[in-house]
Protein backbone atom coordinates (compact mmCIF):
# COMPACT_ATOMS: atom_id res chain seq x y z
CA UNK A 1 0.00 0.00 0.00
CA UNK A 2 1.11 3.32 -1.10
CA UNK A 3 -0.92 5.98 1.27
CA UNK A 4 -0.09 9.36 1.45
CA UNK A 5 -1.54 12.19 4.50
CA UNK A 6 -2.94 15.38 3.90
CA UNK A 7 -3.53 18.27 6.67
CA UNK A 8 -2.94 21.27 8.19
CA UNK A 9 0.09 22.12 10.65
CA UNK A 10 -1.27 20.19 13.95
CA UNK A 11 -3.89 17.87 12.27
CA UNK A 12 -2.26 14.85 13.66
CA UNK A 13 -0.78 13.52 10.49
CA UNK A 14 2.51 12.21 12.72
CA UNK A 15 0.44 10.85 15.49
CA UNK A 16 -1.68 8.95 12.82
CA UNK A 17 0.83 7.90 10.16
CA UNK A 18 3.29 6.54 13.71
CA UNK A 19 0.21 4.56 14.54
CA UNK A 20 -0.51 3.15 10.90
CA UNK A 21 3.12 2.39 10.38
CA UNK A 22 3.32 -0.21 13.13
CA UNK A 23 -0.18 -1.47 11.95
CA UNK A 24 0.69 -1.66 8.73
CA UNK A 25 4.15 -2.91 9.10
CA UNK A 26 4.95 0.25 6.26
CA UNK A 27 7.70 2.94 6.48
CA UNK A 28 6.46 6.17 7.85
CA UNK A 29 8.03 9.07 5.51
CA UNK A 30 7.34 12.14 7.59
CA UNK A 31 9.36 15.31 5.41
CA UNK A 32 9.56 17.05 8.76
CA UNK A 33 11.48 14.88 10.53
CA UNK A 34 13.95 14.11 7.93
CA UNK A 35 14.44 17.61 7.40
CA UNK A 36 14.71 18.43 10.89
CA UNK A 37 17.41 15.16 11.43
CA UNK A 38 19.20 16.61 8.35
CA UNK A 39 19.22 20.26 9.89
CA UNK A 40 20.49 18.20 13.33
CA UNK A 41 23.17 16.56 11.17
CA UNK A 42 24.31 19.75 10.00
CA UNK A 43 23.77 18.25 6.26
CA UNK A 44 23.73 20.41 3.24
CA UNK A 45 20.22 20.24 2.59
CA UNK A 46 19.55 20.62 6.94
CA UNK A 47 21.76 23.91 6.34
CA UNK A 48 19.68 24.91 3.18
CA UNK A 49 16.36 24.09 4.77
CA UNK A 50 16.65 25.57 8.24
CA UNK A 51 16.23 29.03 7.54
CA UNK A 52 12.91 28.42 5.40
CA UNK A 53 11.73 26.10 8.37
CA UNK A 54 11.83 28.85 10.58
CA UNK A 55 9.82 31.43 9.13
CA UNK A 56 6.98 28.78 8.44
CA UNK A 57 7.30 28.78 4.51
CA UNK A 58 8.59 25.76 2.31
CA UNK A 59 11.94 24.78 1.84
CA UNK A 60 12.75 24.70 -1.93
CA UNK A 61 11.55 21.80 -4.01
CA UNK A 62 14.19 20.34 -5.08
CA UNK A 63 15.82 19.54 -1.72
CA UNK A 64 12.52 17.54 -0.90
CA UNK A 65 12.31 15.58 -4.05
CA UNK A 66 15.91 14.26 -3.92
CA UNK A 67 14.95 13.24 -0.47
CA UNK A 68 12.60 11.26 -1.23
CA UNK A 69 13.26 10.22 -4.69
CA UNK A 70 16.25 8.07 -2.53
CA UNK A 71 13.89 7.32 0.19
CA UNK A 72 11.13 6.11 -1.99
CA UNK A 73 13.81 3.92 -4.52
CA UNK A 74 15.24 2.06 -1.34
CA UNK A 75 14.38 -1.67 -0.74
CA UNK A 76 12.52 -0.72 2.57
CA UNK A 77 9.62 1.16 0.35
CA UNK A 78 9.61 -1.91 -1.85
CA UNK A 79 6.43 -3.16 -0.30
CA UNK A 80 4.76 0.31 0.18
CA UNK A 81 4.85 3.62 2.97
CA UNK A 82 2.73 6.27 4.47
CA UNK A 83 3.89 9.23 3.23
CA UNK A 84 3.54 12.37 6.07
CA UNK A 85 4.17 16.35 4.61
CA UNK A 86 5.12 15.56 1.11
CA UNK A 87 4.20 16.37 -1.38
CA UNK A 88 3.46 20.03 -0.45
CA UNK A 89 2.12 22.05 -3.11
CA UNK A 90 1.63 20.63 -7.00
CA UNK A 91 5.11 21.31 -8.31
CA UNK A 92 6.06 18.37 -5.83
CA UNK A 93 3.29 16.66 -6.40
CA UNK A 94 3.96 16.33 -10.25
CA UNK A 95 7.49 15.57 -9.02
CA UNK A 96 6.05 12.80 -7.31
CA UNK A 97 3.51 11.64 -10.45
CA UNK A 98 6.99 11.08 -12.05
CA UNK A 99 8.85 9.55 -9.70
CA UNK A 100 6.21 6.79 -8.94
CA UNK A 101 5.45 5.83 -12.61
CA UNK A 102 9.52 5.36 -12.82
CA UNK A 103 8.85 2.57 -10.04
CA UNK A 104 5.73 1.31 -11.62
CA UNK A 105 3.62 2.11 -9.09
CA UNK A 106 0.49 4.26 -7.80
CA UNK A 107 -0.68 5.61 -4.53
CA UNK A 108 -3.58 3.44 -3.61
CA UNK A 109 -4.77 6.35 -1.05
CA UNK A 110 -4.86 9.98 0.33
CA UNK A 111 -6.15 10.80 3.83
CA UNK A 112 -7.14 14.21 4.13
CA UNK A 113 -7.32 14.88 8.03
CA UNK A 114 -9.72 17.76 8.54
CA UNK A 115 -9.30 19.44 11.72
CA UNK A 116 -11.23 22.89 12.67
CA UNK A 117 -8.55 25.71 12.30
CA UNK A 118 -9.41 27.06 16.24
CA UNK A 119 -7.87 23.51 17.22
CA UNK A 120 -4.65 23.37 15.47
CA UNK A 121 -3.18 26.59 17.12
CA UNK A 122 -3.29 24.31 20.53
CA UNK A 123 -2.35 21.36 19.46
CA UNK A 124 1.10 23.08 17.57
CA UNK A 125 2.08 24.98 20.55
CA UNK A 126 1.50 22.34 23.23
CA UNK A 127 3.31 19.54 21.43
CA UNK A 128 6.38 18.40 23.41
CA UNK A 129 8.96 16.01 21.70
CA UNK A 130 11.23 13.07 23.25
CA UNK A 131 14.53 15.00 22.29
CA UNK A 132 16.26 11.39 21.99
CA UNK A 133 16.17 10.95 18.14
CA UNK A 134 15.63 6.78 18.16
CA UNK A 135 12.81 7.99 20.16
CA UNK A 136 11.35 10.79 19.34
CA UNK A 137 7.58 9.74 21.04
CA UNK A 138 5.21 13.29 20.81
CA UNK A 139 3.45 14.03 23.60
CA UNK A 140 1.05 17.46 24.59
CA UNK A 141 0.69 19.58 27.84
CA UNK A 142 -2.77 19.16 27.72
CA UNK A 143 -4.31 16.36 25.31
CA UNK A 144 -1.34 13.75 25.70
CA UNK A 145 1.10 14.72 28.90
CA UNK A 146 3.90 12.44 29.75
CA UNK A 147 3.36 11.07 33.26
CA UNK A 148 6.32 13.28 34.54
CA UNK A 149 6.41 17.10 33.93
CA UNK A 150 8.92 17.33 30.72
CA UNK A 151 9.96 13.49 30.73
CA UNK A 152 9.84 11.05 28.13
CA UNK A 153 7.69 8.15 29.59
CA UNK A 154 9.21 6.35 26.99
CA UNK A 155 13.07 6.83 27.85
CA UNK A 156 13.26 8.55 30.62
CA UNK A 157 15.05 11.63 27.91
CA UNK A 158 13.80 15.46 28.07
CA UNK A 159 11.01 16.68 26.05
CA UNK A 160 11.63 19.38 24.05
CA UNK A 161 9.83 21.66 21.79
CA UNK A 162 9.89 22.06 18.22
CA UNK A 163 11.28 25.21 17.35
CA UNK A 164 8.93 26.44 15.20
CA UNK A 165 6.24 25.49 17.58
CA UNK A 166 6.60 28.68 18.82
CA UNK A 167 2.71 30.60 18.92
CA UNK A 168 4.32 33.53 16.27
CA UNK A 169 5.08 31.66 13.46
CA UNK A 170 1.52 29.54 13.47
CA UNK A 171 0.10 31.95 11.62
CA UNK A 172 2.61 31.90 9.05
CA UNK A 173 2.60 28.25 8.55
CA UNK A 174 -1.58 28.11 8.28
CA UNK A 175 -0.90 30.59 5.78
CA UNK A 176 1.88 28.75 3.73
CA UNK A 177 -0.75 25.44 3.89
CA UNK A 178 -3.99 26.81 3.05
CA UNK A 179 -1.94 28.93 -0.34
CA UNK A 180 0.49 25.89 -1.32
CA UNK A 181 -0.85 22.92 0.32
CA UNK A 182 -4.58 23.04 0.46
CA UNK A 183 -5.25 22.70 -3.34
CA UNK A 184 -3.27 19.28 -3.54
CA UNK A 185 -7.04 18.28 -1.99
CA UNK A 186 -8.57 18.89 -5.47
CA UNK A 187 -5.20 17.40 -7.33
CA UNK A 188 -5.99 13.91 -5.93
CA UNK A 189 -9.65 14.06 -5.81
CA UNK A 190 -9.48 14.51 -9.35
CA UNK A 191 -7.48 11.89 -9.37
CA UNK A 192 -10.35 9.51 -7.91
CA UNK A 193 -7.44 8.67 -4.75
CA UNK A 194 -8.88 11.28 -2.06
CA UNK A 195 -10.54 10.20 1.73
CA UNK A 196 -11.79 12.59 4.31
CA UNK A 197 -10.80 11.77 7.81
CA UNK A 198 -12.17 13.37 11.04
CA UNK A 199 -9.37 14.25 13.14
CA UNK A 200 -11.31 15.43 15.59
CA UNK A 201 -11.58 14.22 19.30
CA UNK A 202 -9.98 10.92 20.56
CA UNK A 203 -6.53 9.78 18.40
CA UNK A 204 -8.11 6.07 19.17
CA UNK A 205 -11.00 6.56 17.67
CA UNK A 206 -9.70 8.94 14.54
CA UNK A 207 -7.52 5.79 14.25
CA UNK A 208 -10.16 3.64 13.44
CA UNK A 209 -11.81 6.12 11.49
CA UNK A 210 -8.95 5.86 9.02
CA UNK A 211 -8.31 2.12 8.87
CA UNK A 212 -12.23 1.88 8.18
CA UNK A 213 -11.71 4.20 5.65
CA UNK A 214 -8.66 2.06 4.42
CA UNK A 215 -10.42 -0.96 4.85
CA UNK A 216 -13.08 0.29 2.18
CA UNK A 217 -11.43 2.13 -0.21
CA UNK A 218 -8.05 0.78 -0.78
CA UNK A 219 -8.72 -2.97 0.65
CA UNK A 220 -6.16 -3.46 3.43
CA UNK A 221 -6.38 -6.42 5.95
CA UNK A 222 -6.60 -5.27 9.05
P1 LIG B 1 6.13 19.30 9.36
O1 LIG B 1 7.03 18.75 10.39
O2 LIG B 1 5.58 18.44 8.32
O3 LIG B 1 4.99 20.10 10.11
P2 LIG B 1 3.42 20.34 9.76
O4 LIG B 1 2.88 19.91 8.50
O5 LIG B 1 3.29 21.77 10.07
O6 LIG B 1 2.69 19.38 10.66
P3 LIG B 1 2.97 19.06 12.15
O7 LIG B 1 4.10 18.08 12.26
O8 LIG B 1 3.12 20.36 12.91
O9 LIG B 1 1.60 18.45 12.60
P4 LIG B 1 1.04 16.97 12.51
O10 LIG B 1 -0.13 17.00 11.61
O11 LIG B 1 2.11 15.98 12.25
O12 LIG B 1 0.50 16.82 13.99
P5 LIG B 1 0.97 15.87 15.20
O13 LIG B 1 0.50 14.47 14.98
O14 LIG B 1 2.40 16.06 15.56
O15 LIG B 1 6.90 20.50 8.59
C1 LIG B 1 7.69 21.44 9.28
C2 LIG B 1 8.35 22.39 8.30
O16 LIG B 1 9.23 21.66 7.43
C3 LIG B 1 7.40 23.15 7.35
O17 LIG B 1 6.89 24.32 7.92
C4 LIG B 1 8.35 23.45 6.16
O18 LIG B 1 9.18 24.53 6.44
C5 LIG B 1 9.20 22.19 6.10
N1 LIG B 1 8.63 21.16 5.19
C6 LIG B 1 8.12 19.95 5.54
N2 LIG B 1 7.73 19.27 4.45
C7 LIG B 1 7.99 20.05 3.39
C8 LIG B 1 7.80 19.91 1.99
N3 LIG B 1 7.26 18.81 1.45
N4 LIG B 1 8.19 20.93 1.19
C9 LIG B 1 8.78 22.03 1.69
N5 LIG B 1 8.97 22.23 3.00
C10 LIG B 1 8.59 21.26 3.85
O19 LIG B 1 0.06 16.49 16.39
C11 LIG B 1 0.28 17.80 16.87
C12 LIG B 1 0.05 17.84 18.39
O20 LIG B 1 -1.33 17.57 18.64
C13 LIG B 1 0.84 16.78 19.18
O21 LIG B 1 1.25 17.32 20.40
C14 LIG B 1 -0.17 15.65 19.42
O22 LIG B 1 0.08 14.95 20.62
C15 LIG B 1 -1.50 16.41 19.47
N6 LIG B 1 -2.61 15.64 18.92
C16 LIG B 1 -2.59 14.79 17.85
N7 LIG B 1 -3.83 14.27 17.62
C17 LIG B 1 -4.64 14.83 18.57
C18 LIG B 1 -6.04 14.69 18.88
N8 LIG B 1 -6.83 13.90 18.17
N9 LIG B 1 -6.52 15.42 19.90
C19 LIG B 1 -5.72 16.24 20.64
N10 LIG B 1 -4.39 16.40 20.41
C20 LIG B 1 -3.86 15.70 19.39
MG1 LIG C 1 4.16 16.09 11.84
Amino acid sequence: MRILFLGAPGAGKGTQCKRLSAKLKLPHLSSGDLLREAVKDGTPAGVAAKSFMDKGVLVPDNILIDMFRERLSSSSCANGFILDGFPRNIAQAKALDVLLEDLKAQLSCVINLEVDDRLLSDRITGRRTCGNKTCAAVYHLKFAPSKVDGICDECGSALTQRSDDKEELVMARLKTYREQTEPLIEYYDSKKVLHTALGEGEPDQIFEDILKTLNTNCLIKQ
